[in-house]
């Protein structure tokens, strides 16, 4: 049995609900650019807000996390990657939280206890040292001479700057055929950490300080293809059976063996399962030059670069053929894969096809460029950027090749230059953060409730929301219509939902099934994404919609809603700019 059946299992088993994975593309959260880790969808769980699954949940979890991309190539770093998690929102703790995890590991997975070793945090002047966690693991077996106490860099984990953090033990496998070593050291990179228990009690906020979350939560994540290749005694994370037959799908189209070009082979297969899944998100991410799409984007010109450096055919149809692989593989835990398969063929062919116009010219300019000069600067790095689409790691690493340096710093300087002047993304949200539930966001995350409403009272009841973001300054939202918005029918919308906020609407909610929530008509994007039982925001008799919250308690909150702008997002697809203003 695979093991993310076996987890799910387990936890199910002791209670904990199965819950969907979230899109990789978070909703109404404009902090990040795609989940990072399996507690992001969950973050306003951990504020306080009630799960409508309960307090016990697991899932496996689509991450993507960006500041590992050139580290891809090595023996175990990917861009995408499966969390497995579980948690307890406000319901068991430490003692439950580490034997579920003790007993998973050494009763279902059968990994020896003496393969085995914990970190836990020791404390500073603010947090006391955990030993309470200690007690639990020697109780278990684990003995003191496994035990490692390491500080706040180490054993402390938070989603980002401000929100629900505090101090984790990391379970640890010594993952080498030398002899077991009595005493753990952390610092031997023989001993993987595989899974982390984060004992969630405190939120942090934006002056640094930290108090008491409304109750204690676990969060707890294991890496699915670390824990994978654990079990199957592999160092290679791609000798592992995740992607054995993708690499030797890779073998048969480039006609070479993996022994010798590992490096080239794990970008293009790590790159091209990243981009599948970002395709096949329900946010419908095309490659383009900013945000999610730019990430894609590099993505697939990443590999197309290594499907080259293979003398691969690039005009064949070689991504196609790992795509589908891919897809192959995973359909059965993510269903998106297989109703989106045509999408994501196409969003892989198109791009190779803009791409492949421009590399071999791209190409020949770097070759002039380096018989000129003994570095790459940040006029050339962004000239090879904005004329040939050459992203920066690109450039970096032809650059490499040919022992040469290139102007990374000034090349981000000249591109934030560059978006600011075209007002496009904002360099800093590459980074990720936390999920924005301020009071402003909350405001307009209610507002957007509401605009959906009025859209289909004026444009018509198959008038559906396609996607959406917030920011604590504005609102934008994207619709399906077939035309551009007249100037009476915006300011019917607008005064619509004003009027909705001037009759003092409660908002309420309640837990129900998906079907019930079906019957009862409530507005839902993605209905497959949703888990069996869900909760549902009314306001009033003017919107029933399946949502996670949070949301104001009463329209009169939200002030004035104001209309920016209408315009074309993409075919059949609008999108509304609007702000909420004060009343005076
Ligand atoms: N959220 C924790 C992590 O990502 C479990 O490591």
């Amino acid at each position: 049995m695979n093991v993310k059946d076996l987890y799910i299992d387990y936890f199910v088993k002791k209670g904990h609900v199965h819950i969907p994975s979230a899109p990789l593309v978070p909703e109404n959260d404009p902090s990040v650019l795609f989940n990072t880790a399996g507690m992001q969808p969950l973050i306003p769980y951990f504020m306080g807000e009630e799960h409508p699954c309960g307090p016990r949940l697991c899932d496996y979890q689509k991450c993507v996390r960006l500041t590992d991309l050139e580290e891809v190539g090595d023996l175990t770093h990917h861009t995408f990657f499966e969390m497995l998690g579980n948690w307890s929102l406000g319901d068991y703790f430490k003692e439950e939280s580490i034997t579920y995890s003790f007993e998973f590991l050494t009763d279902v997975l059968k990994i020896p206890v003496n393969r085995l070793a914990v970190t836990i945090f020791c404390g500073n002047e603010n947090i006391p040292k955990d030993t309470e966690s200690a007690e639990i693991w020697q109780n278990l077996g684990i003995p003191k001479e496994r035990i490692a106490y390491l500080g706040i860099e180490d054993n402390f984990w938070a989603a980002g700057e401000t929100g629900p953090c505090g101090p984790d033990t990391e379970i640890f496998y010594w993952r080498s055929n030398d002899s077991l070593p009595e005493k753990f050291d952390p610092e031997d990179d023989r001993w993987v950490e595989i899974w982390n228990n984060v004992f969630m009690e405190f939120n942090r906020h934006s002056d640094g300080t930290v108090s008491k979350l409304p109750k204690k939560n676990v969060d707890t994540g294991m890496g699915y293809e670390r824990i994978v290749s654990v079990i199957e005694g592999v160092n290679d994370n791609y000798e592992s059976s995740v992607w054995r037959d993708i690499i030797k799908n890779l073998e048969e189209i480039s006609k070479l063996p993996y022994k010798g070009n590992e490096k080239s082979m794990r970008i293009i297969v790590d790159h091209i399962r990243t981009s599948v899944f970002i395709a096949a998100d329900n946010a419908g991410i095309k490659p383009s030059n900013t945000d999610q799409g730019y990430i894609l984007r590099r993505l697939i010109r990443r590999a197309i670069r290594h499907a080259k450096k293979l003398s691969i055919e690039i005009n064949s149809n070689w991504e196609e053929q790992i795509a589908l692989k891919i897809i192959e593989q995973y359909e059965k835990y993510y269903s998106e894969l297989k109703n989106n398969k045509e999408t994501i063929l196409s969003v892989l062919k198109d791009e190779k096809i803009k791409f492949n116009k421009t590399l071999e010219k791209g190409l020949k300019e770097f070759e002039k460029i380096i018989t000129k000069n003994s570095q790459i600067d940040d006029l050339t790095a962004f000239h090879l950027y904005d004329t040939y689409g050459f992203p920066i790691e690109l450039t970096i690493e032809l650059a490499a090749e040919q022992n040469i340096k290139v102007d990374e710093e000034g090349f981000y300087k000249r591109m934030k230059e560059h978006q600011e002047k075209s007002r496009t993304a904002s360099a800093g949200k590459f980074k990720g953060g936390l999920a924005g539930n301020g009071e402003m966001e909350t405001k307009y995350h209610t507002a957007t409730h509401l605009l959906n409403a009025a859209l289909k009272e004026v444009l018509g009841s198959d008038t559906h929301q396609k996607g959406s973001n917030i920011t604590d300054e504005r609102m934008r939202f994207d619709f399906n219509c077939d035309h551009k918005l007249t100037e009476e029918e915006k300011e019917q919308i607008e005064n619509l939902v004003n009027q909705w906020i001037q009759e003092e609407i409660p908002v309420t909610k309640e837990s129900m099934t998906k079907e019930e929530a079906l019957k009862r008509n409530a507005e839902a994007m993605f209905i497959e994404k949703y888990p069996d039982i869900l909760t549902v925001y009314f306001i009033g008799n003017v919107s029933k919609e399946i949502c996670g919250g949070p949301h104001v308690q009463n329209t009169k909150e939200l002030g004035i809603f104001r209309i920016k702008k209408e315009e074309a997002s993409s075919a059949g697809i609008r999108r509304i700019k609007a702000v909420l203003e004060p009343t005076e």
